[in-house]
């Protein structure tokens, strides 16, 4: 399969490196383009397998899928850019809130495709072997959810944009854990390790996080004391808003 992104940023640039990783490359091509010379260059110095150019209309030639992962506000100039030359193709788009009737498939990945883990959404529509191979291609970069505009939009908020939100509670516990005594490469690693052993039981065990947080108040205890902080502080709701002030 010939996979071109234009826009090689750090949306395409993630997706671009997720597939080089988890595709052969003896079998597949992947082509980035970006609107300068340097960050193609040091798209190549990463990553030489990956085929760079500053020509969209040379790079969709023989491509078989093309990801638009410009800025929301390029899309319709580069897609008239390259009218005419798309026939044929699957034609997919990441980014956020556009629309445009040459697209076939919206995509809403995360920068964690770059190692596999994004949470993508793909927006379902008529066109199913379009859809189905799109979501094939995301599922090589993570988890993928097809699914209707309604849902797509809170997959945005909470996936899309939401691996910022989590990285800004990383970075909370860092300062906790600094302000606590501890250096801040040390708060780090220990929030990011409580965060990944979070998740991995709740995978495991399948419990609602609040039942496991039951698992780990002791009656009287310090952790009580914490979460009745947060509850004082408006945590909950603070993340609510957050995940609703960019809908449409
Ligand atoms: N960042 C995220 O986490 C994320 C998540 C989901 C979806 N998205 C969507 O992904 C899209 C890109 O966002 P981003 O954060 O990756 O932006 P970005 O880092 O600024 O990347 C945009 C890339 O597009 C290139 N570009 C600009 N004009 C071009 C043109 N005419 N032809 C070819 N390439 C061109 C830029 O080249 P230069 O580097 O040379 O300027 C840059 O590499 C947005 O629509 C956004 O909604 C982003």
């Amino acid at each position: 399969m010939n996979i071109t992104v234009i826009g090689a940023g750090n949306m395409g640039g993630a997706l671009a490196k997720g597939w080089a990783k988890s595709m052969d490359m003896q079998q597949n091509k992947i082509t980035v383009t970006a609107r300068s010379q340097a960050t193609l260059d040091r798209f190549t110095k990463e990553f030489p397998m990956i085929a760079t150019t500053l020509d969209n209309k040379e790079a969709v030639k023989d491509a078989d899928v093309v990801i638009i992962a410009v800025k929301p506000w390029l899309v319709d100039s580069v897609m008239e850019s390259l009218n005419g030359c798309l026939d044929g193709k699957l034609i997919i788009s990441v980014a956020a809130n556009v629309r445009n009737a040459s697209i076939n498939v919206y995509a809403m990945p995360n920068i964690a495709a770059e190692f596999g883990e994004s949470m993508s959404f793909i927006l379902d529509n008529e066109d199913k072997e379009a859809v189905s191979k799109a979501a094939a291609l995301f599922e090589k970069v993570g988890k993928v959810m097809v699914t209707d505009e309604k849902s797509m939009s809170a997959g945005n908020m909470m996936a899309g944009c939401g691996i910022a939100y989590v990285m800004r509670f990383i970075r909370a516990m860092q300062e906790g854990g600094v302000e606590m005594g501890l250096y801040p490469k040390v708060a780090q690693e220990v929030a990011m390790q409580t965060m990944q052993g979070a998740v991995t039981l709740l995978r495991e065990t399948g419990l609602h996080p609040e039942a496991a947080i039951d698992k780990v108040t002791t009656p009287g205890g310090l952790t009580i004391k914490g979460l009745n902080e947060l509850d004082h502080s408006g945590f909950n709701s603070s993340v609510v808003r957050c995940l609703k002030a960019g809908l449409k």
